[in-house]
């Protein structure tokens, strides 16, 4: 399965058309548990593809306000024995430990990253930005028949862990996507009430 090729700028794009498929598998789909994901998983080409799919959200001012990290299995292992060397550190040692699996178990990782700075637009939209993309890469791998699962956990927010990962100063952690293959069938989870959340105006 190829993507259709990139249109040229300013070029006329279809509309949205009825998709039975697509309106299935956005009201069924759900996360794989991340320690739960096994190969296959994306190769080289599926990998830019997503990348290609995840980098087409919106985002205010065209700042592309994000950037990804593939991390393959090998540099998370490695990254993982260096995490636990900081997890043992925490208020909960063995917590902060045992999550780790799940950043080791799948066949690929992106690491989505918030790159939002002050300047002409609000930074928390570009936050909302990045957040979409992490949303959009999971639907992307979805539609690749891949699960995925979206995971931040402490590391996210340590600052000794995020210089692991290269994650500067100046930016945030939108999200560690694991994909891969599930090994169990998702379950159905609790949903809200609608009616609870939503107000309709005439
Ligand atoms: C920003 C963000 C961070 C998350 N971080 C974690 C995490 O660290 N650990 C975890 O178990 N689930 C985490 N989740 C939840 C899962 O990704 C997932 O949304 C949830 O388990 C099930 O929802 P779903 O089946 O509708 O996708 C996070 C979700 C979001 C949106």
């Amino acid at each position: 399965m190829t993507l259709p090729p990139p249109a040229d700028l300013g070029a006329p794009l279809p509309a949205p058309s009825l998709s039975p498929e697509l309106l299935h598998r956005l009201a069924t789909r759900r996360s794989a548990p991340a320690q739960a994901l096994t190969a296959p998983g994306p190769d080289a080409n599926q990998i830019t593809d997503l990348l290609t799919l995840a980098a087409r959200t919106p985002d205010h001012g065209k700042l592309f306000p994000w950037r990804f990290v593939v991390l393959g299995p090998v540099t998370r292992a490695d990254l993982a024995e260096r995490l636990a060397a900081l997890a043992v550190q925490k208020s909960l040692p063995a917590k902060a430990t045992a999550v780790l699996a799940k950043l080791t178990a799948a066949p690929v990782t992106v690491l989505v990253i918030s790159t939002a700075s002050p300047g002409s637009k609000p930074v928390w939209e570009q936050e909302l930005s990045a957040g979409a993309v992490c949303m959009n890469l999971e639907h992307a791998a979805n539609a690749m028949g891949f699960s995925s699962s979206w995971i931040t956990d402490w590391y996210s927010y340590d600052p000794d862990a995020l210089a692991l990962f290269g994650v500067r100063e100046t930016e945030k952690v939108a999200g560690f996507i694991h994909i891969g293959t599930a090994t169990e069938p998702a379950l159905e989870r609790v949903r809200p009430d609608l009616s609870a959340l939503t107000t309709t105006l005439p």
